[in-house]
């Protein structure tokens, strides 16, 4: 009986620690970035139609929320590096985040001041911004 609490305890203590796999083996990382993704597709094509603003600020929104608590994750490629290793790698890491919040931070000014144009050129910078950050801090390295 000890012994399956203790169990129990240590499955949830694990779970608990941020990085770790979830029961679908997706990474909370991977997780976050999945839904970033989702919100971030559909943009490509609505940022110029000042109609869908509303929905494209909703968007927005939630990319910036996934992408602030990805700030707290470590990415499989730096949580295999040598432990001396990883603060630095981690400190890039976030700073390469840091870069598309403020963008994104942009993009909501944008489309609430009703510059579509500006819009979409921003959407072409979060693009950039990704290749990067995939190119740096993704295990395979791959660009999307
Ligand atoms: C709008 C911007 C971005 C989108 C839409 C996006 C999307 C994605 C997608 C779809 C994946 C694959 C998830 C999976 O394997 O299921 C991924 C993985 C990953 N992305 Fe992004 N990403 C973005 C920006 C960034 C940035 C700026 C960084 C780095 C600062 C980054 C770092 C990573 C890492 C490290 C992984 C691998 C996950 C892991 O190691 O656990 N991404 N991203």
């Amino acid at each position: 009986m000890k012994i399956r609490i203790l169990l129990c305890s240590l499955a949830f203590a694990l779970s608990a620690i941020p990085g770790l796999r979830a029961d679908d083996g997706d990474t909370e990382l991977q997780m976050k970035m999945q839904k970033m993704s989702e919100n971030f597709r559909p943009l490509r094509n609505q940022l110029a139609d000042a109609t869908k603003n509303a929905d494209s600020l909703a968007k927005v929104a939630t990319i910036k929320e996934n992408a602030t608590a990805a700030l707290k994750l470590t990415p499989i490629k730096i949580a295999a590096m040598p432990a001396a290793d990883q603060p630095k790698a981690l400190e890039g890491f976030k700073a390469e985040l840091q870069k598309l919040i403020t963008k994104l931070d942009d993009l909501t000014a944008a489309l609430k001041a009703g510059k579509n144009d500006e819009a979409t050129k921003i959407y072409a910078d979060l693009g950039a911004i990704q290749k990067e950050g995939h190119t740096e801090y993704k295990a395979s390295g791959k660009k999307k």
